[in-house]
């Protein structure tokens, strides 16, 4: 079992911690390694489970935002999982999972977050799509509402009742039938 992790923040170590009780070793993929459109070129492995785990947030109103901000929030939120998932026959297995982080609609269609909003929805959009093209895989957009991250630190507003990184993690791994020596 070969597992990718992209991304290092708060759901992500929300992982790390489970797939490290479980002993199972993992990849990770963040800045140190490369940048997001430099995937393509650092990413030679296959693995049977790869997970979107990078983002950012902006909290402006709509006539503050600048250019830096667009690509601030739409790079990780979606342009990354683009040419992620452009690269996919070449580094999931056939059968592979890929988790994508995505976010509650709902949640996020918000006064301040028209970026944020925007860029997941068009996450959501994408994923649809791959999905209908590309059966080989499970694609799993994860829409969770709130986890205690450093994301929050991002806006003027605290989690009302954020879940704990770790059990979010596990309880997503239960959810798409994760067994570790598969
Ligand atoms: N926490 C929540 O309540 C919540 C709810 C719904 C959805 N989500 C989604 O969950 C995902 C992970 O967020 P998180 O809560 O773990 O937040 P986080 O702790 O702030 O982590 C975000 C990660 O994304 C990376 N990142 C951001 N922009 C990047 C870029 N341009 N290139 C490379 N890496 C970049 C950050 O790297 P650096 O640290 O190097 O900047 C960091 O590792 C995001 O997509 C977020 O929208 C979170």
């Amino acid at each position: 079992m070969k597992i990718l992790i992209i991304g290092n923040g708060g759901v992500s170590k929300g992982f790390q911690k489970v797939f490290n009780e479980l002993d199972t070793p993992f990849d990770i993929y963040d800045r140190s390694v490369g940048d997001l459109y430099e995937m393509p070129q650092k990413i030679k492995l296959q693995y049977d489970m790869i997970i979107y785990a990078v983002g950012d947030i902006v909290w402006k109103p709509v006539r503050r935002n600048t250019a830096a901000d667009i690509e601030k929030v739409f790079k990780p939120n979606i342009f990354g999982f683009v040419i992620l998932a452009q690269m996919l026959p070449q580094i999931l297995k056939p059968k592979g999972k890929i988790l994508i982080l995505g976010a509650n609609l709902q949640r996020i269609t918000t006064p301040f977050l028209s970026l944020y909003a925007a860029s997941k929805s068009a996450l959501k959009a994408f994923v649809e799509v791959a999905k209908k093209e590309t059966r080989r895989y499970s694609f799993y957009l994860l829409e969770p509402d709130e986890i205690d991250t450093p994301i929050w630190k991002k806006v003027p507003v605290d989690p009302q009742n954020p879940k704990n990184p770790k059990d979010f993690a596990r309880q997503v791994l239960d959810f798409v039938g994760f067994a570790p020596n598969v």
